[in-house]
């Protein structure tokens, strides 16, 4: 079990978080990776320095400007279409970015046409996400990687809060699921830094159930948060070798 519901193939997974409000999981976007950890790691473990990499399920664009920092093409992609615009209006006048509408199962890119395929807390969550990591895999050119991002509930408080709000998530079925999918694993933690306890009890009330929210808000004493990452990444195969 994974905790999600998964949707009727070709339906988006609900993202109450960033669909009902977006104003919220952008403050919650800022406040996360206050200490650049996850980023720090993510370049160490795919670089995208000089390559194409897509964004899947890229919400409303947050990550968009630092992978257009130095790759050669961004693109973003979003099934939400209410999302788009918003992703749009971020990298109006950056060279070389772009959002499409779509989604992990039916990405809008040719064969072998990106270097790297990221996902962060989006579609690729455990079981059932098969078809994204199939379609990914078609995307990627020879020996890219596809690379996905997600909260490691096993890690301190907020893995903690993560668990008991959702009592069926189970974080070592994840982690088989994806172990026996190919992929290595690399755990990080980083650190979220609010700029007052209104944007942390903001964030807390989207993230998790009332009854959690509220007492992860009290377990707080200041207005910083560690939370744990896992960071599944798994090449394309690079071709025949001959020899
Ligand atoms: C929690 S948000 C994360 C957004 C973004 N990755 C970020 O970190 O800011 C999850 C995103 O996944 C998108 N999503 C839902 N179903 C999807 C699918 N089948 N394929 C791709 N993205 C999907 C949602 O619309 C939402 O934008």
């Amino acid at each position: 079990m994974t905790g999600r519901r998964r949707p009727p193939p070709g339906e988006p997974i609900p993202s109450p978080n960033i669909w009902q409000w977006p104003q919220i999981y952008e403050v919650e976007n800022r406040a996360q990776d206050a200490d650049g950890s996850l980023f720090a790691a993510l370049r160490e473990v795919v670089g995208w320095a000089g390559r194409d990499i897509v964004d899947i399920g890229c919400g409303t664009g947050f990550h968009l400007p630092e992978f257009a920092r130095d790759a050669r093409s961004v693109t973003g992609v979003e099934p939400h279409p209410p999302l788009v615009p918003p992703a749009r209006d971020r990298i109006a006048g950056m060279p070389g970015v772009r959002v499409l509408e779509g989604s992990a199962e039916h990405l809008p890119l040719p064969d072998r046409s990106v270097d790297v395929a990221h996902a962060r807390t989006a579609y690729f969550f455990g079981p059932g996400c098969g078809p994204g990591i199939s379609e990914a895999m078609r995307v990627l050119r020879p020996g890219g990687t596809l690379v996905v991002v997600d909260l490691d509930a096993t890690v301190g408080e907020y893995g903690e809060w993560m668990r008991a709000d959702l009592p069926h998530y189970d974080p070592a079925a994840v982690e088989s699921f994806f172990a026996a999918q190919g992929f290595d694993l690399t755990r990080v933690v980083s650190r979220w830094e609010f700029p007052d306890r209104r944007a942390l009890r903001a964030v807390l009330g989207i993230e998790f159930g009332p009854r959690v929210a509220e007492r992860a808000f009290g377990q707080v004493p200041g207005l910083s948060i560690d939370v744990g990452y896992r960071i599944h990444t798994r090449r394309a195969p690079s071709g025949l070798v001959l020899g």
